[in-house]
């Protein structure tokens, strides 16, 4: 499986240090306007580095003389048991980084059991994509400016079983990109590049996000879906609040990977002040600048249930398909259990706020 052609036939999983080894691949792989696309943000990037450079400010408290030799990843996450917290993220318009897109970091995703979101704008459909993942695929939901659209798509979700539908809300446009990927844009222009669940559905000219829309979408959806209703992009605790008025079953702290609203601060940063908001109510994951072990670790101290990765298993996929994001989570997975060796927690609960200190 994957892709094993070409020059790269000699590369070996052993080469593979860790996700960054893997960029290094894609950035030779992919071509350049998709590593643009990938790699990308808003402005001047300063909402990506500060994803990043806020795991830089928090430190690790480990315990010793704790039994580590027995390891569990395992978290409960409406209602559902994970093998493990880390969660794909949902990526738009995979294909343009691999020619099965979708559909082989849905067949990685389940052959190492981690949970994944697919996008609204994804190129392979939610029911071809469920094929390949088999039940519990995540379905992320960009409301159209016609809520007749949102409607299908909710419907095509819950015909391939997804028993969870994440809204966006950080997108009512698109973020000031400038490095800006025109070849994505001609090869959906040229109907070379589908859009599988918007394709026929969405009129031309019509955009898929929505500026209009309000936390009314909220009700709307529960009275339009039996799905269970995350709601992804909060960075405040005044909207974490609003949220739970509005019943939502749980909150992702996004900002889009920085792709967004320029100069937000790091999703680790406004994690805090939501997990308190929250008060262990519903869920609280968190996704933007998770590289490393470590990072999965702070952030699930800090309060986070589970945790998101989006631009690390695209590498994976770009470089080498479904091999590579296969190889994108096994690299994180195996840092976060040697981690929780090192620091004396060998559950996801025992990760508690005492294990970290802000500097
Ligand atoms: C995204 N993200 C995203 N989010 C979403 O809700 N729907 C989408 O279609 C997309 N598309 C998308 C494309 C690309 C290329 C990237 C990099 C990101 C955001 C994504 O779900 C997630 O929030 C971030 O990627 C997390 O940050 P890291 O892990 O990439 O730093």
């Amino acid at each position: 499986s994957g892709c094993t052609s070409g020059r790269f036939q000699e590369v070996e999983k052993q080469d593979f240090k860790n996700v960054f080894d893997l960029e290094r691949l894609s950035r030779k792989v992919m071509g350049d306007d998709a590593i643009e696309y990938l790699n990308g943000g808003a402005d001047d990037l300063k909402t990506v580095k500060a994803n990043l450079e806020g795991y830089d400010k928090i430190q690790i408290r480990a315990r010793v003389l704790i039994d580590v030799s027995n390891i569990s990843t395992k978290v409960e996450l409406f209602g559902q048991s994970l093998e493990t917290p880390i969660i794909l993220s949902p990526v738009g318009f995979q294909k343009f980084f691999h020619q099965e897109g979708e559909v082989a970091t849905a067949k990685a995703a389940a052959s190492r059991k981690h949970q994944m979101m697919l996008s609204t704008v994804s190129n392979y459909s939610v029911s071809e994509v469920a094929a390949a993942y088999g039940p519990n695929l995540w379905f992320q939901l960009y409301p159209t400016p016609d809520r007749k659209i949102t409607k299908i798509l909710l419907e095509k979700a819950e015909q391939a079983g997804c028993p969870v539908c994440v809204l966006t809300v950080d997108t009512p446009v698109v973020g000031n990109r400038e490095t800006s990927a025109t070849t994505l844009f001609k090869l959906i222009d040229a109907g070379e590049l589908k859009m599988g669940n918007l394709d026929g559905i969405l009129p031309e000219g019509m955009k898929f996000t929505d500026m209009t829309v309000t936390w009314e979408i909220i009700d709307w959806l529960r009275a339009n879906c039996n799905m269970k209703i995350v709601i992804k992009g909060i960075v405040t605790r005044e909207d974490a609040a609003l949220a739970l008025l509005h019943g939502v079953d749980g909150i992702i702290v996004s900002n889009h990977g920085g792709r967004q609203l320029e100069s937000n601060r790091g999703t680790i940063e406004c994690l805090p002040e939501i997990v308190e908001e929250v008060k262990g109510r519903i869920p609280v994951l968190i996704d933007g600048g998770i590289r490393r072990g470590t990072d999965i670790f702070k952030a699930l101290a800090m309060g986070a249930n589970a945790v998101c990765i989006g631009r690390p298993f695209c590498w994976g996929l770009g470089a080498l398909g479904q091999e590579g994001v296969e190889i994108a989570l096994d690299i994180p997975k195996a840092e976060l259990i040697r981690d929780m060796q090192l620091a004396g927690t060998p559950s996801i609960e025992k990760i508690t706020g005492d294990f970290v200190v802000v500097q």
